[in-house]
């Protein structure tokens, strides 16, 4: 999700180290080392670092130039398809309902197809990379696309229409002819909108802060919000973060302390507690401890529950994903997508489980996520960093400070983190780890607010004021994914070289571009990456010639980047997953047209863009695209 709703990333309040003094400190040691101390030297990439110990890949594809116009392009040779967007029937037998392109689907209708806004997303193989399921996230919508009429006279029926557009959806799909269709009907074919049942494991699970009139338990959540990125886990199962979830809840006229350091609103950006007294703060105060979780899903069990992770903490979580530790435990690396938030890990108790006495492996690590030891980190300026464990009773999280159990740690992290120090960071988005060497990389998309007066100024990690460009910085773990110190660096700082400001110009190596989201490894060691810069950011200023949001491919040894895809008008390039033999990328095209107001235009929907379908009188769909090479070749080689 690109963010203009900037009330919402600025809720951290709290006054931790790292602000001010470190930059000084990071200029220190450069000039220690005999690094000249302009803006530019002190952001030099460390990429060529011998310590990555990464295996060189190569970049055999041919660049191709900024995007502009209301198309999807990728290089020569390739050839990108669009496979489910929003309002295709997801293929559950005898429940199959044609999108309708004015927008008049139901809300039942709606419940059965593709949810809306696609972001992260994984492939589960049926059959190697020929036939598999793809689950994917619908972040959120934009209701002036969504019904009949829009955003204008919100109602109790579209309230559900557009809970019905959000969640999670299993989808199979297969290679047919060189060309990837969906296989409809399909046993594994799922909906999961904000009416499905999550089952709540960890700490908060049945915690009296997570209890409601209708869940007096505490262990059973009606649905997921806000799913932005996802990941496979080594087990099997399928990684989502809820990201904004603070502004699906209104009521909040007068809010307590902690629901001010959780963004809550006095009107919710939907409308929703107006019409779903569960989102209304003032009568379900607890409903909101409810969402801000890591959700864990297996797609190769049709019939499973999914369960809300709570011992990887409450964050506004853009995802999650695992490295795995020598003696085989699992490490959850998240962030959250906020200004001046927080990089977290998760350190599981148990080792990941094999297969076996009748269970599949996912089945065998039901509950691996929820026993463990949860931290955050802190970004120090000497290009060191440390994981602090949020853990009841050690350092100042005691009742005597607010946190009753781990339970109330868990569902106040952000708290928690205030008080042990973390850094607050310009808003992580995603994560990935480079195989060969067990460097974790995360982007950091961008933050505005950086060194405005009464907010935190620049600091190692976070280095430019008004960050509007974004950064990718990485870190290595000391001995194992375990460890509790790390050394790390930036890969790169985003920008234009052509722009005036020195913060603005950043030290890419190759295609430019800003505001770095989604991110992975393939196969090969190559890094990719996607860009989300809002609607009201582009074609102008200092974002004047990075056009349309786009992916590029990095050598991350090198810092070479070059450009892949460029999406069509004020989409995202979101979401991404390879198929196990490197031949097939998924990518996610989301708010393809988003405007650079707060909801699309129901009478005039296709004002930016009308992709896919450029049908009359259509509206833009988000939708998955999948990325071939015409040769048949590896992506990206
Ligand atoms: Fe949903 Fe952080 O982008
Ligand atoms: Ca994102
Ligand atoms: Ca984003």
């Amino acid at each position: 999700m690109a963010k203009d709703f900037s009330t919402l990333e600025d809720s951290n309040r709290s006054s931790n180290p790292s602000i001010h003094d470190v930059m000084a400190e990071s200029r220190r040691r450069f000039l220690k080392s005999g690094v000249a101390v302009s803006l530019a030297s002190v952001l030099a990439p460390l990429a060529g670092c011998a310590a990555l110990g990464t295996a060189q890949p190569k970049l055999g594809f041919k660049g191709i130039a900024v995007g502009m116009g209301d198309r999807l392009v990728v290089p020569e040779g390739y050839v990108a398809t669009p496979l489910a967007p929003w309002g295709e029937p997801v293929g559950i037998a005898g429940n199959m309902p044609a999108f309708k392109i004015d927008g008049s689907n139901t809300a039942d209708e709606q419940a059965v197809q593709m949810g809306m806004h696609h972001d992260g997303l994984a492939y589960f193989a049926l059959d190697g990379s020929r036939r598999g399921l793809i689950a994917i996230n619908h972040e959120y919508t934009d209701d002036g696309l969504l019904h009949v009429g829009g955003f204008n006279a919100m109602n109790a029926e579209k309230v559900r229409k557009s809970q019905n557009a959000h969640g999670l959806s299993v989808i199979e799909v297969e290679l047919q002819n060189q060309q990837w269709q969906m296989v409809r009907p399909s046993r594994y074919a799922r909906r999961l909108p904000m009416s499905a049942p999550f089952s709540v494991g960890g700490p908060a699970a049945g915690h009296p802060l997570m209890r409601t009139a209708a869940d007096p338990q505490g262990r059973t959540v009606l649905g997921t919000l806000n799913n932005c990125a996802s990941s496979k886990t080594p087990w099997g199962t399928y990684l989502s973060g809820e990201e904004n979830f603070a502004f699906y809840f209104g009521g909040a006229d007068q809010p307590t302390p902690d629901q001010s350091r959780w963004g809550a609103r006095k009107d919710g950006f939907y409308a929703w507690e107006k019409h779903d007294a569960r989102f209304n703060l003032k009568q379900n105060p607890n409903e909101f401890h409810r969402f801000g979780w890591v959700v864990e899903l297996d797609p190769m069990d049709p019939t499973s529950t999914p369960i809300k992770r709570t011992a990887l903490g409450r964050a506004a979580h853009e995802g999650a994903w695992v490295g795995v530790t020598r003696d085989g435990r699992a490490v959850v690396y998240s962030g959250e997508d906020a200004r001046f938030e927080y990089i977290y890990k998760f350190v599981s108790r148990d080792k990941i489980a094999p297969a076996g006495n009748g269970l599949t492996q996912a089945q065998a690590n039901r509950e691996l996520l929820d026993h463990g030891t949860l931290y955050v980190a802190r970004f120090d300026a000497d290009g060191r960093g440390q994981w602090l464990p949020l853990v009841h009773g050690q350092g100042p999280l005691t009742a005597a400070n607010g946190f009753a159990d781990q339970g109330e740690v868990v569902i106040k992290a952000r708290q928690a983190s205030d008080l042990l120090g973390g850094t607050k960071m310009d808003r992580p988005e995603w994560l990935t780890i480079d195989p060969a060497s067990g460097w974790v990389y995360c982007t950091l998309t961008n933050n505005s607010q950086r060194g405005e007066p009464g907010k935190p100024g620049v600091d190692a990690a976070n280095p430019r004021a008004n960050n509007v460009m974004g950064q990718i910085i990485r870190w290595k773990d000391e001995g194992d994914f375990d460890g509790r110190r790390f050394e790390w660096n930036h890969l790169v700082l985003a920008g234009d070289p052509a722009n005036e400001r020195a913060e603005a110009k950043g030290n890419i190596n190759g295609d430019i571009y800003a505001c770095p989201d989604g991110i992975t490894f393939d196969q090969r060691g190559v890094l990719w990456i996607q860009t989300d810069a809002h609607a009201t950011q582009m074609y102008k200023g200092e974002l004047a010639r990075v056009g349309n949001n786009q992916m590029l491919a990095c050598d991350p040894v090198s810092g070479e980047t070059r450009r892949f895809l460029t999406g069509p008008t004020h989409c995202e390039v979101t979401g991404v997953a390879l198929t196990p033999d490197g031949t097939t990328m998924f990518v996610s095209i989301q708010h393809p047209g988003e405007t650079p107001t707060d909801r699309s235009d129901p009478a005039d929907p296709a004002k930016y863009s009308n992709w896919p379908d450029y049908a009359a009188g259509g509206r833009p769909r988000s939708s998955t695209v999948a990325i071939r090479k015409k040769d048949g070749g590896v992506i990206g080689t």
